[in-house]
């Protein structure tokens, strides 16, 4: 969590950082700050957004060609002024912005306590810029040495950026666990110019040259040249990657909210999933990064996919989807519980990592305890060039484009179009579909997009009535079974993400052990009754609501009669394969979710308390 920029070059540095941050201020949004050489170093931060910031910093002349921004969702310290980033040294003559947790900051602060260092904020980052600060005075070494001395005492998460009041043409950065990624700006005569974030969004209107700092390396910018050295003082090569990215598919396009967007990309983003991955004329599936070791993914004993959140869910679905086809046991772990419980992981087990950022702590960490047990690790992320890929033995990106909207949408589209592509694949390879199965599913994938865009242009309308007659509800139940067990969690976990109202997901079957008794006449109940295998079950479950007058919404499929009688209200979905019904059945309830929230007058990007990326346990 938390948004780092930083600029040095030729151009006015405030109005770069504050877009940037604007652009990263998905990542939190509890404060914002920037540093600036404006005649000495000087911070401006606030607590609040980054456009709260720019509108008390509007009448100051604010220029320069370097400086450092941040936009904070708070670890150490409540969201306020003071615990605001960046922070000054006890000099004032370096300023710091940090994304992370730096774990032994307590027993840090006491030592620098006890040397006379006097602490403004609650915050582990000031405790680590006067902790450089006190190696720099104490052993009169660069400031360079300094951050290198002080990152080997240091336990925990960080990307930083540094900036000193006597080094104007210098930033110093490295990370740890924490994303950076160095944007190589076009060199304007003598002079180029570089750019520091959090991810390319800040990055990609300037240039799309970009080196992605590792993990234990500090780049430093001097006198217009980037070098790099690992944490041991060895110089690295530095990979320069050149993004694919458009400046387009990080702005709103002219809908209100990114959500929106996001939402009606689907069509798109789930056809770019697919893209050169599927074709039925010719019998053709592939998913690159599996095909040189589809033999050991097929051959696994087992396999356990780890995620956190709308990846979780998509990880249930894919549950399903490898054991119905492939005939492979699976067992789907919430990563923040797996790292830490001893699983049992034996050698040939494959473990699947799902994430939109490719960076969610917990499932970096539950990467790392699997690898070390001799899994194989296949990551599913959209973000290229993120932790998680580089932290994988192979993997499938999702492509679907940047999602900037706090709650997921098109990235679980995507994913679960992989992982349905991926548990075909590992079916036909070891032989537990049928040709004509095989040949089925590649069509009904292909028809995906299409139908995605039915639902969007069929039902907005409805939906939004649906959402103004339940907008004041205090709670609502979501059930679902099979396939669309997942989907109703999904639904659940996207009302009370961007509405605050609260909601369950449940297993329909399971709602008659136990939140059968929440159901009253003042309790929306989302069923997703889609024809399927459980059909007739979830028949008898509506009708357990209606006779406890629980109010019944329905996803259920075109034509459907029997539940267009027993439900208030109904939405009908495409007829698809009841594997694929996921891609399809969320996206009502993602325009429910969006539509509530909408009316409740809720920020629907930014909600509060999340962030988009937790790189934070
Ligand atoms: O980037 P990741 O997919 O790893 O993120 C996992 C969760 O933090 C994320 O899905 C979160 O639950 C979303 N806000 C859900 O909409």
């Amino acid at each position: 969590m938390c948004g780092i920029v930083a600029y040095t070059g030729y151009r006015e540095a405030y109005p770069l950082i504050i877009k940037g941050l604007k652009r990263l201020e998905y990542r939190g949004y509890d404060s914002a700050g920037i540093a600036l050489l404006n005649g000495g170093l000087r911070i401006y931060k606030k607590k609040g957004k980054v456009s709260e910031l720019e509108e008390s910093l509007k009448n100051l002349p604010l220029s320069g060609n370097i400086g450092l921004g941040h936009t904070r969702w708070a670890t150490h310290g409540e969201p306020n002024d003071v615990n605001a980033h960046p922070h000054y040294s006890s000099d004032r003559k370096l300023a710091i912005i940090h994304n992370g947790i730096i774990e032994n900051y307590d027993a840090l602060k006491k030592e620098l306590v006890n040397r006379g260092h006097v602490f403004l904020s609650e915050t582990d980052s000031e405790v680590l810029i006067h902790f450089i600060e006190d190696i720099q005075v104490n052993s009169q070494c660069s400031l360079e040495e300094a951050v290198r001395l002080a990152l080997h005492r240091i336990v925990g998460a960080y990307a930083i950026v540094i900036l000193a009041q006597d080094a104007s043409n210098q930033l110093i950065a490295a990370r740890k666990g924490s994303p950076l990624v160095i944007g190589i700006g076009k060199a304007n005569g003598p002079a180029s110019e570089y750019f520091l974030a959090s991810d390319a969004t800040p990055i990609i209107e300037y240039t799309n040259e970009v080196v992605y700092l590792k993990d234990h390396e500090i780049a430093v910018i001097r006198d217009h040249q980037l070098s790099i050295k690992n944490i041991d003082d060895v110089p690295t090569t530095p990979y320069v990657q050149t993004l694919a990215m458009e400046l387009e598919s990080i702005e709103k396009g002219g809908y209100e909210h990114f959500m929106l967007k996001e939402i009606f990309e689907q069509p798109r983003s789930v056809y770019d999933s697919m893209r050169g991955r599927v074709n039925s004329k010719q019998g053709y599936l592939l998913l690159g990064g599996l095909r040189e070791h589809l033999g050991r993914v097929a051959k696994a004993p087992r396999i356990i996919i780890v995620g956190c959140g709308t990846s979780w869910h998509a990880g249930l679905v894919a549950e399903y989807l490898f054991e119905e086809f492939a005939r492979i046991p699976v067992e789907v772990e919430y990563a923040s519980e797996f790292r830490y419980r001893n699983p049992v992981v034996n050698e040939g087990d494959v473990v699947v990592a799902i994430s939109q950022s490719g960076e969610t702590a917990d499932t970096l960490a539950a990467i790392e305890l699997a690898k070390a047990k001799g899994a194989f690790i296949f990551g599913v992320c959209n973000v290229v060039g993120s932790s998680i890929p580089r932290a994988s033995h192979a993997g499938a990106y999702t492509h679907a484009g940047p999602e900037i909207g706090v709650a997921s949408t098109k990235a679980f589209t995507a994913q679960v179009s992989v992982l349905a592509m991926m548990a075909i694949i590992l079916a036909n390879e070891r032989g537990t579909i049928s040709k004509g199965l095989f040949y089925q599913l590649l069509v009904e994938l292909e028809a995906i997009p299409d139908k995605i865009d039915q639902v969007l242009q069929r039902s907005t309308r409805k939906v939004q009535h649906i959402a103004n007659t339940f907008k004041d509800a205090s709670n609502f139940l979501y059930l679902g079974r099979g396939y669309n067990f997942p989907v109703a969690l999904e639904g659940a976990l996207k009302l009370k993400e961007i509405s605050y109202i609260h909601a369950e997901g449940y297993p329909a079957a399971e709602m008659k052990h136990g939140p059968i008794a929440l159901i009253d006449e003042a309790m929306p109940v989302v069923f997703i009754a889609t024809r399927d295998s459980s059909y007739e079950k979830i028949v008898s479950n509506i009708q357990e609501v209606r006779a406890r007058k629980g109010r019944v919404i329905a996803v259920v499929t075109e034509g459907e009669q029997l539940i267009s009688q027993m439900a208030e209200f109904v939405i009908e979905i495409p007829v698809a394969h009841e594997a694929l019904m996921p891609l399809i059945s969320v996206i009502p309830l993602q325009l429910l979710s969006y539509s509530i929230a909408v009316m409740r007058g809720c920020h629907v990007d930014q909600p509060r308390n999340l962030a988009k990326s937790v790189t934070v346990e």
